[in-house]
């Protein structure tokens, strides 16, 4: 009989979001006209921007004549829209990255898992906890780590608290780690990360010759001019990160599917003694497991930087920026403890009377009919907290914190 992969057995229950599926799932096959509002997964809802979807269509168009259609494009992505994110996203903000230290992909999730290919078995790694859970279940699946304890914690990863006594900010370690997850604004905790948290993060991987893996998928929520939206807006950080960014939420990707990666040409690892750049295994490994992101959804991305995109993403921003004020503005007039939700999409709340995470789950799910994500699902030191997403119409961000606010 073939072998499987015994580190998948390592896994908790089940990847957070299909557990909550299935718990809706039973809810309502249990509660048939239920009229259930999901606060849970951050997935958008409004629809894609005109810009983005009139791009598609002439791509559409374009494919249909001879000499318009595209077989297989490049593995790492169009030069014109790798060229629009170099420009728009990293040069107007002062970053040099160029357009062929960007690499197009399908999802940031893919990418941060996929990461792991061109990585050592035996770094020393750090996540914060809470966490997206996505860093820690593709570390267990690939061997990275031991057997979980008690509180869902793993063996041979290091976890560094993130909660209101250290304001949601991540102490700069006292360890030497060789491998960071750093996600701002933060999912699940809504927290941003100031110029000076991020420099005192990139010394610190200078000074112990550590990678930091940053996911920026939240960037675009960003409202406080003050605050970065990329690592690289740090000097010294094109040595020390890989940068992850999507067009999911900014854009309303998440069905779509496109997002992208950076890796700096000057980033450095070891591969025993010898010196490696790992944007050449990177791009190794994209050109033998990736056949790129499709030529249509590419021109939809393109679209996003141009002068109507940038006016259609304000907007839906905006209006999920809405969403989240009115989460926040609600909750905690009614008593609730509130946390993010002013430069990210998700508000971060402590749960009343010392519940845990997953008993509030249930309870608002029974009572309110309100779906949100379990802060326990995050990491044990999310055990306590829950999370709501401000993806949703307007309509029902509205009913959901009325019938919250009414219990
Ligand atoms: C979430 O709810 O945390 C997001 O959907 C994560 C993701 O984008 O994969």
């Amino acid at each position: 009989m073939v072998q499987v992969n015994a580190d998948y057995l390592k896994l908790k229950a089940g990847y957070l979001f299909p557990e909550i599926s299935r718990r809706i799932q039973d809810f309502n096959s249990k509660n048939h006209n239920a009229d259930l509002i999901r606060l849970g997964i951050g997935d958008v809802t409004e629809p894609l921007p005109l810009a983005c979807r009139e791009a598609m269509k002439r791509a559409i168009e374009e494919m249909g004549t001879e000499s318009g259609f595209r077989g297989y494009g490049p593995e790492q992505g169009y030069l014109w829209l790798r060229e629009s994110i170099s420009k728009n996203d990293y040069l107007s903000r002062g970053c040099e990255i160029s357009a062929d230290e960007i690499f197009v992909s399908d999802g940031s999730k893919c990418d941060s898992s996929n990461i792991l290919d061109i990585l050592g078995k035996n770094n020393k790694i750090a996540v914060t906890d809470p966490v997206y859970p996505v860093y820690v279940d593709t570390n267990v699946m690939t061997g990275r780590t031991g057997e979980a304890n008690a509180n869902g914690e793993y063996l041979g990863l290091n976890y560094i608290p993130i909660n209101s006594e250290n304001n949601f900010e991540a102490q700069i370690p006292k360890e030497k780690f060789d491998l960071i997850y750093l996600c701002f604004p933060n999912n699940p905790t809504g927290a941003v990360a100031t110029k000076e948290q991020l420099t005192s993060w990139v010394e610190y991987a200078k000074n112990n010759n550590a990678l930091i893996l940053f996911d920026a998928a939240y960037e675009a929520f960003i409202k406080d001019d003050s605050l970065p939206h990329s690592i690289y807006e740090i000097e010294g950080a094109k040595d020390c990160a890989i940068e992850f960014r999507s067009f999911s939420k900014n854009a309303g990707f998440t069905g779509t599917r496109c997002a992208f990666t950076v890796i700096p040409k000057s980033l450095k690892g070891k591969a025993g003694q010898e010196e490696v750049d790992l944007w050449s295994l990177w791009n190794r490994r994209q050109s033998t497991k990736f056949n790129g992101v499709s030529y249509i959804v590419q021109r939809g991305a393109e679209a996003v930087y141009s002068k109507e995109g940038q006016i259609q993403i304000e907007k839906l921003v905006g209006f999920y920026m809405d969403n989240a004020q009115i989460i926040k503005e609600n909750l905690t007039s009614a008593g609730f403890e509130v946390f993010g939700a002013n430069n990210a999409p998700y508000a971060w709340i402590k749960t009343p009377e010392k519940m845990s995470s997953w008993d509030f789950f249930d309870f608002l799910l029974e009572k309110a009919n309100v779906v949100g994500t379990p802060g326990s699902g995050f990491g044990a030191a999310g055990e306590g907290y829950f999370r709501l997403s401000a993806f949703n119409s307007r309509a029902n961000v509205e009913k959901a914190m009325q019938r919250i606010v009414e219990l």
